[in-house]
């Protein structure tokens, strides 16, 4: 559980790295020539696309797995004290759930239509189709509010994810706080970036 959430936590960093590159004021340029790359070398689209999938799929199974044996092993629901851990922490499926929502929306406006592009409708491939897309998608408000809620969700969801998972792969920092700290910077920067993304298009038309 812990590695396959490492795994996406990686696949996050450069999924907004690329996302990032259509802000940059060329048109779209960068962001079309990066897609395009993503979208037809055979390494990423034969063996790092199906490897995230197995990953993304590994991930919620075995998350909603395991809920469903801890609520199993105790005979009543926890009493919780006045203990230090936080409300995310134990509503991690909550927003995993929300999260796994949010992608099945998420493969429904961009990554279905373009294997329909590719291997069913076997268009020629546009390489300045991809910004337009993009832009397209963000023009609908709806569809923006529901991305931007997920984000805080998923932020709050990595950032719980990330030090418990470092923690159950026996990475240990020397202090409790800095991993605290590290959890923060990387659930806000990823948040906040997605969010700017998706802001940034609604907005640029
Ligand atoms: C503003 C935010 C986001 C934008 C604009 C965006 C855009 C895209 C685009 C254009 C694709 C490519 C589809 C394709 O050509 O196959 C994609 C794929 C994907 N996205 Fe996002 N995304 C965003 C946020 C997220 C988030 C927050 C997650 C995870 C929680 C995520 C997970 C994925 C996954 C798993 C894929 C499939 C990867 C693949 O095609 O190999 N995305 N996204």
């Amino acid at each position: 559980m812990a590695l396959s959430g490492i795994f996406l936590m990686v696949f996050l960093v450069q999924h907004l790295a690329i996302n990032l590159t259509s802000l940059i004021p060329d048109n779209g340029y960068t962001f079309n020539k990066i897609s395009h790359f993503m979208g037809y070398n055979p390494v990423v689209q034969f063996i790092l696309q199906p490897i995230l999938m197995l990953g993304v799929c590994f991930h919620f199974t075995m998350g909603i797995f395991l809920e469903y044996q801890n609520r199993r092993a105790r005979k009543s629901k926890y009493v919780f004290h006045k203990t230090r851990s936080s409300w995310i922490s134990k509503n991690m499926i909550l927003s995993g759930l929300v999260v796994l929502a949010f992608l099945a929306l998420h493969f429904y406006d961009f990554w279905v239509p373009e294997m329909d592009y590719k291997y069913v409708s076997k268009l020629i491939p546009a390489e300045d189709r991809y910004y337009h897309e993009l832009q397209e998608k963000f023009h609908n408000s709806t569809r923006t509010v529901i991305y931007c809620i997920s984000f805080v969700l998923l932020g709050l969801h990595l950032n719980h994810g990330l030090a418990s998972s470092f923690q159950s792969v026996g990475v240990t920092t020397s202090s409790q706080k800095k991993l605290k700290l590290i959890a923060n910077i990387y659930s806000i920067s990823i948040a906040i970036g997605f969010t700017v993304v998706a802001v940034f298009h609604y907005f640029s038309h």
